[in-house]
């Protein structure tokens, strides 16, 4: 990632101290897209991770669709939604992944995703990784290779990174 790039992005993303919860800080990213230029710089950084080494992106709602088609067509690949519970219609497939309190559970349409097909899964923001390793594994179960993950930021103190270890695949943040 150039450089300047990132200190952009450093002084475009707000951080909001104590939301959604007191002690959390909330990256709010939505400034980006006033900015159509530093939006397109952005989509470049992520297309150039993955050109070439992906079947499909698989992109997290909601959040994740900000940037994930975009690089789908950057890249001339098809794109797949992965849901929250309850969106799609039958038939799909599910995985289930725990919350700080209580669980949550994801869901892909079932027949979009070919068979040894390699996927770069790209979400907004990785934290502790538990929305991000449902992801894989709702890939895996259906027989797609996870090759690739790409985020916008990840914050290191969750340790989301090393939960995704297990899945033997690149990994890219544009900021840490
Ligand atoms: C946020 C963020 C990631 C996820 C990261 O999404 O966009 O998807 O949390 O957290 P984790 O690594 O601890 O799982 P959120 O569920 O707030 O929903 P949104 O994208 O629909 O805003
Ligand atoms: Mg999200």
């Amino acid at each position: 990632t150039k450089p300047d790039l990132v200190q952009k992005l450093e002084k475009t993303i707000q951080n909001i101290p104590d939301f959604p919860q007191p002690g959390i800080q909330f990256k709010d990213i939505t400034p980006i897209f006033l900015d159509p230029k530093l939006y397109e710089e952005v989509i470049k950084d992520l297309a150039d991770f993955s050109r070439g080494k992906i079947d499909a992106v698989c992109g997290i709602e909601s959040r994740g669709y900000l940037f994930g088609i975009a690089i789908a067509v950057a890249l001339e690949v098809p794109f797949i939604l992965i849901r929250k519970a309850g969106k799609l219609p039958p038939p799909f497939v599910g995985e289930k992944y725990d919350l700080e309190y209580g669980t949550a559970e994801i869901e892909m349409r079932t027949g979009q995703l070919k068979p040894g097909q390699r996927v770069l899964i790209h979400d907004d923001l990785l934290a502790t990784g538990g929305t991000t390793e449902a992801a894989a594994k709702l890939i895996e179960k259906q027989g797609g290779e996870v090759a690739q993950f790409s985020f916008l930021i990840a914050l290191k103190d969750l340790h989301g990174t090393e939960r995704l270890k297990q899945f033997d695949a690149e990994v890219h943040q544009i900021l840490e």
